[in-house]
């Protein structure tokens, strides 16, 4: 029945997205098919209160992450890829975790296809990385990639980017490390620092200019909260990041090593 289905949805030119999903881990690259992933006995359907991309209350068929991730450390580094080059850094430990924050693969059933984004965008689909109780692990917003075509094992961010290094001399809780520990976990995704990282989707914050050289030290604050609140246009893509995600503390320790880059700058 399904097949016959299946033909007659070719023969009508009915679109099927069938999509698939690069786990490269270390060893070895495996590709799993939609259907593949619906069909694994951990699938299940959850419900994601005030889902970070739908801005409301989802439910998905979903797989915890883990479970695809056999063999992954929690000291290993994972990076997930999305289609339109949004690189999100994901160190694994938060990952693997069974409970609290947990982190789910929900999977785009085409004959049960997702809502787009927003009028005229496709959907967060075929993969999305989504959590249940994200507020028990300090989830930031930047760690729900949607739109997901790959998952890599990499070495960590520091070994590949040195150029994203601030002073080594400075102290392993220094507050600029710690900025540096914030940049990685929301701003990497999609901005380079000194051409270093693997996001091709917001300007690199150094070179040229870093900003905290041609913004007020008010503006750019301002403007990390509230990209529009500073200037406007429809197809800004930068997201706000509420004291929820960034505390001020946070934040400050954030601009500090944006600052401190600005003395390090290397050509690219
Ligand atoms: C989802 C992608 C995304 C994330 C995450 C993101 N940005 Fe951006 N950012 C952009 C894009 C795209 C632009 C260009 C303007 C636009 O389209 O909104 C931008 C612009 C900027 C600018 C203005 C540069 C200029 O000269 O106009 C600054 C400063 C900035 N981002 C800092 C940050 C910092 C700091 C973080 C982390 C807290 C961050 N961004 C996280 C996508 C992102």
């Amino acid at each position: 029945m399904k097949t016959l289905l299946f033909l007659a949805a070719l023969l009508l030119g009915l679109p099927l997205q069938a999509a698939q999903l690069v786990l490269d881990l270390g060893n070895g690259s495996r590709t799993w098919q939609t259907r593949e992933l619906l069909q694994l006995p951990q699938a299940r359907t959850i419900t994601v209160p005030d889902d970070v991309s739908y801005k409301r209350d989802m439910q998905y068929r979903a797989v915890p992450l883990a479970v695809l991730l056999a063999g992954i450390k929690d000291s290993d580094h994972l990076q997930a890829v999305a289609l339109d080059g949004f690189a999100a850094e994901l160190p694994a430990a938060p990952l693997m975790n069974t409970q609290g924050a947990k982190a789910w693969l929900a999977i785009e059933d085409p004959a049960q296809p997702w809502p787009p984004l927003a009028s005229g965008k496709p959907s967060a689909g075929p993969f999305y990385l989504v959590w249940t109780h994200p507020e028990i692990g300090h989830i930031s917003p930047e760690q729900w990639p949607f739109q997901v075509a790959s998952i890599k094992r990499l070495a960590a961010v520091a070994e590949r980017f040195p150029a994203l290094l601030p002073d080594p001399a400075l102290a392993a809780n220094d507050p600029i490390n710690q900025g540096f520990a914030l940049f990685q976990k929301n701003c990497l995704a999609c901005h380079r620092l000194n051409g270093a990282g693997d996001a091709q989707f917001g300007p690199d914050l150094n070179i040229p200019y870093s900003p905290t050289e041609y913004f007020g030290a008010e503006f750019l604050t301002r403007y990390i909260r509230d990209p529009q609140s500073l200037r406007q246009w429809p197809q800004a893509k930068m997201p706000g990041f509420s004291t929820a995600v960034l505390p001020d503390a946070e934040l400050q320790m954030l601009v500090d090593y944006l600052r401190h880059m600005a003395g390090r700058k290397t050509n690219p």
